[in-house]
């Protein structure tokens, strides 16, 4: 049976564990409900089952209950790829090893480092929290001495823009596409930024997919910036991603994958 964990964030009126839930129930196919927080570690109580975690608390604990879990059951996404995809570092270091394109990236705990970076990158360029998301705390500067933070400092060459892309994958199959606009550095939804579907062409699409296999993903959202001469570069994948604003039926093409897996696993 498919087992679900439901995403954490879920409201009433924005519920992605449901939408897939919806489709798996019109299609007869059984599921049940896990509340990962009152999961036994050390006594498990499902095994040799699919198990999808639409989403996780990051509070500590889930991810470790997670890493369990998956000890006697198919996790979707496994927890190597979550972990991949939390850490900005992991990514582009997998995305740059597998060949996809990246913007260039400087990780250091130097600000001379950084500075050289800036110098060699037009005279500025991009912080961001290694582990952030939602375009928190993602500033453009022009000297290593704006920098506030604490080191260790994750710093991308700025890529002219203004808009980007999320890209989702399902299967290493670029199925669904959003353009995000805004008047400022991030376009994400949660800093204002207005999402519209669009087409995928046959760039963005290997853009997309290239990044996904390089992290080794069931699923995914994939960040890109379109490239002045053309093209696009991938600034992130996201494991647990939404798909706000997103025209393609991606709840059926999850519940679809769910499905295929829980088949597969039982072979
Ligand atoms: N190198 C860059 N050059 C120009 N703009 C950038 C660059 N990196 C990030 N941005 C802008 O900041 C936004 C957020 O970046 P990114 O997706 O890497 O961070 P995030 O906070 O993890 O986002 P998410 O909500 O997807 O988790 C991008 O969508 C883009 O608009
Ligand atoms: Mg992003």
């Amino acid at each position: 049976m498919i087992h679900i964990i439901p995403k954490p964030t879920d409201t009433q009126s924005d519920n992605s564990t449901s939408m897939v839930m919806a489709e798996l129930q019109k299609r007869g196919v059984p599921y049940a409900k896990l509340d990962l927080a009152s999961i036994d570690p050390f006594n498990l109580p499902v095994s040799g089952e699919t198990i999808w975690a639409c989403g996780i608390k990051q509070d500590g604990i889930q991810f470790e209950l997670l890493k369990a879990l998956e000890l006697e059951n198919h996790v979707i996404n496994s927890t190597d790829s979550i972990a991949t995809c939390a850490s900005k570092v992991t990514t582009t270091a997998k995305i740059i090893c597998s060949g996809a394109p990246s913007p260039a990236t400087c990780f250091t705990n130097s600000k001379e480092i950084v500075q050289k970076f800036i110098d060699a990158h037009g005279g500025k360029a991009v912080y961001k929290p290694v582990y952030g998301f939602d375009g928190n705390g993602i500033y453009m500067f022009h000297s290593a001495d704006e920098i506030k933070e604490e080191p260790p400092y994750y710093v991308q060459e700025y890529v002219k823009n203004d808009r980007d892309y999320r890209i989702f994958v399902i299967d290493n199959k670029a199925v669904g596409a959003i353009k995000r606009q805004s008047a400022h550095l991030t376009h994400n939804i949660h800093q204002g930024g207005t999402g519209c579907a669009v087409e995928i062409p046959k760039d963005m699409a290997d853009a997309a997919e290239s990044a996904a296999r390089a992290v080794g993903i069931d699923y995914c959202g994939v960040d890109l910036l379109p490239l002045e001469g053309g093209g696009y570069t991938v600034l992130e994948v996201n494991g647990t991603p939404n798909w706000h604003c997103m025209t393609a039926p991606i709840p059926k093409l999850l519940a679809d994958y769910l499905i295929r897996q829980d088949k597969e696993s039982r072979r």
